[in-house]
This record gives C-alpha cells, structure tokens and sequence, in this order.
C-alpha cells in the first residue's frame, strides 16, 4: 500500500522536467521570433531610401481633366499640386501656382473680383497671373500643361519663374480640322 504514492511521485518527478523543458523551449523560440522581427524592423528602418529624382518623379504630373469641363474665364483649384487651372477666355489653358511672389503666401481664388488676392501684405493678380497690386514684384509662376486626346495634364515637377504674362505662355486644345 505505502509504495503506490511512492510510484506516483517518482512518475511526477520524472514527467516535470519534460513538461519544464518543453517550455523553456516555447519560450526561447518565441523570444527567437521576435528577435527576428525586431531586427527586421530596425534594419528595414534604418536602410537608406532611394529618393526619386525631381525628374523622375510622375505622381506630381497631374490629369486636371478633360477640356470641355473648364469653361471659359474660369479658375479651378487644386488641392493635389497645389496650382490653380485657369482658362482664359479664348479657351486657353494657364496652371499658376498658388504662392504669392511676394513672400510665399498661399493666394485664394476670388471668384465675385476675378483676381488672386493675397491675405498677407494685399497683392493682388488676374486670371492671367500677372500682378494687378504691389508689393509682388512679378506675374505668379506657371507649370508646363500638355493637352493629348482633350485631356488636360499639368507637370508641377518645375514652377516656370516669369516677370509678367505673355500670350506664349498659353496652351490651347487643338482645334478640329
Ligand atoms: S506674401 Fe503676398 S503680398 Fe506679401
């Protein structure tokens, strides 16, 4: 009678380093795993990153529409490459940017005056860009447009620095022949 205890305590005592070993294992292979992915992290983290060059970069060209969708004398903001699509009232294109030559002041559209006029130190611009109140010293700067199949894309990748408007900086749909 007194040995079947003894039996059991010895079956437990030989079954506890097994069950003790087997997590140990567990938890070393867990703490194994996440090392591993720690050091994926950090190395993903810290591994330089290829920039795009300016030039390379095509997410800032920007499909603003098709053409019929502008009307004449008309301006359309952007929000993704920040420019406003001005359509002059031949029908020709304008993308100006929306930063005051001035000092670099974000410019609002003002439909009721048809001007840009900037909230900072009162310099106003037409539908053109050109300078319609000191102190900005010169037009706004444009973007390169490409009109293909009517459809309208603005390349913001350069702003086109110029002193004032002129009729050569315009794009035009083809005109159907
Ligand atoms: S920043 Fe526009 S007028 Fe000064």
């Amino acid at each position: 009678m007194e040995t079947m205890p003894t039996k059991t305590k010895e079956k437990k005592s030989e079954a506890e380093p097994t069950r003790r070993s087997f997590f140990n294992i567990l938890w070393i292979g867990l703490g194994l795993v996440a090392l591993a992915e720690f050091i994926a992290v950090a190395f993903a983290f810290l591994r330089p990153r290829k920039s795009k060059a300016p030039g390379e970069n095509t997410d800032l060209i920007i499909t603003a529409g098709a053409v019929e969708r502008f009307t004449p004398n008309s301006v359309t903001a952007f929000v993704r490459g920040k420019f406003y699509l001005a359509r002059l009232e031949d029908g020709g294109f304008l993308a100006l940017s929306r930063t005051c030559t001035h000092l670099g002041c974000t410019l609002p559209w003002m439909e009721k005056e048809m001007k840009f006029a900037c909230p900072c130190h009162g310099s106003a611009f037409d539908i053109t860009g050109n300078v319609i109140d000191a102190p900005a010293p010169r037009a706004l700067d444009i973007y390169p447009i490409t009109i293909e199949n009517k459809m309208i894309k603005v390349d913001t990748r350069k702003p086109i620095k110029r002193s004032a408007f002129r009729v050569e900086q315009v794009t035009y749909p083809k005109k159907k022949v």
